[in-house]
């Protein structure tokens, strides 16, 4: 077994072989620093108006919108594989949409009927709610534009509050804060707290960048801005530092856990966020991560499998507790026990 001793090939007087931790599966998953588990994941999913429904993402191969009786079985299945938690986005009807999006906190709105029906048919997973404005809004931005085109911060976070408590009272366990208006984490953990919510956590989406990784996202959601970009509330891909000037903000207002979003293209910024807070930090491989790796396998170009764990493990390795992934229920399949 042992050729390079036995057939005496090593000339070189070394001490140092690190190769020698690499020479079979079993010494290899023994010194393994980062290992990939189901439970680190939580699998984000896209819910419409409708009965019998399943509808393909074009841009997001393998990913669907479904009404609510065809995300319930959707749900009780990825349970079963052991994901723990998923993560709702709605699809809301154009005619529901207006300019400060009250349809968010509608208490018989699509979501808060979603994470009742959720919670009744697979109590034990965990439901986490995305809070912004955007899939609510004639404007596709996260908070309310006024007449020239400024997006305003405390009349949305007013806003970003009803919808939290409506989400809050349907049910959700964790409340996620993804429209990077100032001061909304602090805002809504009193609010919570205030309505006897105290067990519902938040998870924020503290240094979420101004990408555009989010394409296949809003394609899947249809909320896309109408004019400009979200460049005034979403920070500038150029800054690592100021990522941590709001995990320390969303830390002291009161978040559970904070994310980096998106993940590959701010691996650094993963690194930094872990180094700086206890908090458990979370990383969201978003939609167009998805998707490159989704149109290279299906080209042929890629082991799309393959590159999918190796990801999802430099995620992980970058500091990573947790990784919302698109990928979740493909490698739940991956790696039953
Ligand atoms: C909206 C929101 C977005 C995503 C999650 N929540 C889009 C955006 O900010 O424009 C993107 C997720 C993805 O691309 O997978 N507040």
């Amino acid at each position: 077994m042992n050729k390079s001793s036995t057939e005496n090939q090593d000339k070189l007087d070394l001490v140092h072989r690190p190769r020698r931790l690499r020479r079979s599966p079993a010494i290899r998953d023994m010194v393994r620093e980062t290992q990939l588990t189901v439970k680190d994941l939580i699998y984000p999913l896209f819910v419409m108006e409708g009965e019998g429904q399943k509808e393909a993402i074009k841009s997001m191969p393998g990913c669907y919108r479904y009404s609510l009786d065809k995300l319930l079985a959707e749900v009780a299945e990825v349970w079963k594989l052991g994901i723990g938690a998923i993560a709702l986005f709605p699809v809301v009807p154009e005619e529901k949409k207006d300019s400060t999006g009250t349809e968010s906190y509608n208490p018989d709105g699509l979501v808060q009927r979603t994470i009742k029906a959720i919670k009744k048919e697979v109590p034990g997973i965990l439901v986490i709610t995305d809070v912004a404005l955007d899939p609510f809004s004639s404007d596709g931005h996260d908070g309310i534009v006024s007449e020239d085109g400024i997006i305003l911060n405390d009349a949305t976070v007013e806003v970003l509050v009803k919808q939290s408590l409506s989400q809050a009272e349907a049910g959700a366990d964790i409340i996620a804060p993804s429209d990077m208006m100032d001061g909304r984490v602090g805002a809504i953990r009193k609010a919570l707290d205030a309505h006897g919510y105290t067990d519902v956590g938040i998870l924020a989406y503290s240094a979420k960048y101004a990408s555009s990784y989010y394409g296949p996202f809003r394609d899947a959601l249809d909320s896309a801005p109408k004019f400009g970009d979200k460049k005034t509330y979403q920070m500038d891909p150029a800054n690592a530092r100021e990522a941590l000037t709001e995990i320390a903000l969303d830390a002291a207002e009161g978040a559970d856990m904070v994310m980096v979003k998106p993940a590959l293209a701010y691996l650094d910024v993963i690194y930094r966020v872990r180094e700086a807070t206890q908090l458990p930090v979370a990383a969201y491989n978003v939609s167009g991560e998805y998707s490159l790796i989704k149109a290279a396998g299906q080209l042929g170009w890629i082991d799309e499998k393959k590159v999918m764990l190796e990801t999802l493990t430099s995620i992980k390795r970058a500091g990573a507790d947790v990784i919302l992934t698109y990928f979740a229920k493909e490698v739940a399949l991956i790696l039953q026990p």
